[in-house]
């Protein structure tokens, strides 16, 4: 059996128009980079003539292999088969229709196989990286499903690119779910990995109008978003169990704030004598700077900050916790006048929300890595 470096995985339906053109380009620009290559189409049944293009390429090229799928049809199912069917240890993925440009797959490549990455990623929301012929309209809604995904993985800006590569033994015991198109969430959810990389690209697309997003495709994935989240429960390994020891941490360091809030205003007020107002100012800010160091030194330790200055990070720290106050208190005052809620229960919402802003802009401004 031949040796290759690297097997590209090409999924498809109905790509007659373009799956010669991909399949010639591709091996192109892999002949000349000196990459020996298997090219693997993986194919759910197209009635177009796809296959029978395939087929006929295989002639020429000894490296094209095809797998037409019969059933379970979809993007990520086939993806998958792909994976395991595989014969290189390192596998990229690419669409057929040209939005990823093959002539950069050998960037991918080498930051795979020497620069030590698990998973390079295909970014369009990197600086550098853009969509091409996208109203505004595609954009946001785009923009807007990135957002989950960003929360499972804040260091990725672009966790659903469909253009990426891997390290075979990312998947290799993973226990994936795939559906729909974001198989790279699964990855990335479920797969061993533990150095990622994104590089730029600017996404081609094909057709001009309306995006082909489904209600259902958007339940699908916030299920999906969901799903991941779930097992990261069970299976600590993941990188997303990182995300929520870090939450956890977070919300422990909170809970300690509260001891000392409420600690220093009665002590301050009963021993000291000090009007109980003035008490609580000094022990609201006591609590941000408790907070604080204990963030710094334990939720986020080993974070490389982008702000290396211990008081930049004080200052955000300082600003996020303010804001966050009035966020608990404008939610607490707008649920008991305009909803009628007890405010009680109006604070338990203004609570929630506030700790999700702390947690997110701290997470990824004050102690975003570089
Ligand atoms: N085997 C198989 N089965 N292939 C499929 C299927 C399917 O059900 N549906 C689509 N494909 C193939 C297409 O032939 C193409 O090569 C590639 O998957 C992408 O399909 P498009 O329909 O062109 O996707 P898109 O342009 O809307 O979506 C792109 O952006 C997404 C991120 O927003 C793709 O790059 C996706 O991979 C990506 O997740
Ligand atoms: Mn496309």
């Amino acid at each position: 059996m031949e040796k290759y470096d690297l097997t590209i995985i090409i999924p498809t339906f109905n790509e007659r128009d373009n799956i010669e053109n991909i399949v010639e380009s591709v091996s192109g620009v892999m002949h000349d980079a000196g990459i020996i290559t298997e090219v693997l189409v993986v194919d759910d049944n197209s009635d177009d003539g796809t296959i029978e293009k395939v087929r006929e390429m295989q002639e020429k090229y000894s490296n094209l292999e095809l797998i037409v799928r019969y059933d379970d049809h979809g993007l990520s199912q086939s993806v998958t088969e792909g994976f395991y069917k595989a014969k290189a240890d390192i596998i990229q993925v690419i669409d057929a229709d040209f939005s990823h440009p093959p002539k950069m797959i050998p960037e991918f490549y080498t930051s795979v196989a020497q620069d030590g990455n698990d998973v390079v990623i295909g970014s369009r929301y990197l600086k550098g990286g853009d969509i091409e012929n996208w109203p505004l309209k595609r954009r946001l809604i785009s923009l807007g499903a990135t957002f989950f995904g960003r929360i499972l993985f804040p260091e990725i800006t672009d966790p659903v690119s469909g253009f990426f590569a891997i390290k075979r033994d990312v998947i290799k015991n993973a226990v994936m779910k795939p559906r729909g198109y974001k198989i790279l969430m699964e990855v990335l959810g479920k797969g061993h990995w533990y150095q990622a990389k994104e590089i730029p690209f600017v996404f081609k697309d094909r057709e001009e109008g309306d995006s082909k997003l489904k209600l259902s495709t958007i339940i699908d994935y916030i299920l999906q978003c969901i799903d991941i989240a779930v097992y990261s429960f069970k299976h600590h390994e993941t990188n997303v169990w990182q995300e929520w020891k870090k939450i956890f941490k977070f919300a422990a360091v909170g809970i300690s704030g509260i001891f000392v809030n409420v600690g220093l205003l009665y002590f301050l007020t009963e021993y000291f004598g000090i009007f109980y107002l003035i008490s609580s100012l000094i022990a609201i800010e006591t609590s941000i700077i408790t907070n604080f160091i204990l963030n710094d030194l334990w939720t986020f330790k080993g974070n490389e900050s982008r702000f290396s200055k211990k008081w930049h990070r004080f200052v955000s720290f300082q600003f996020v916790s303010v804001m966050g106050v009035l966020i608990n208190m404008g939610i607490l005052w707008a649920l008991t006048e305009f909803a009628g809620l007890y405010y009680v229960i109006s604070n338990l919402f203004g609570i929630g929300a506030a700790f999700a802003w702390n947690f997110l802009v701290n997470r990824n401004i004050t102690w975003k890595k570089i």
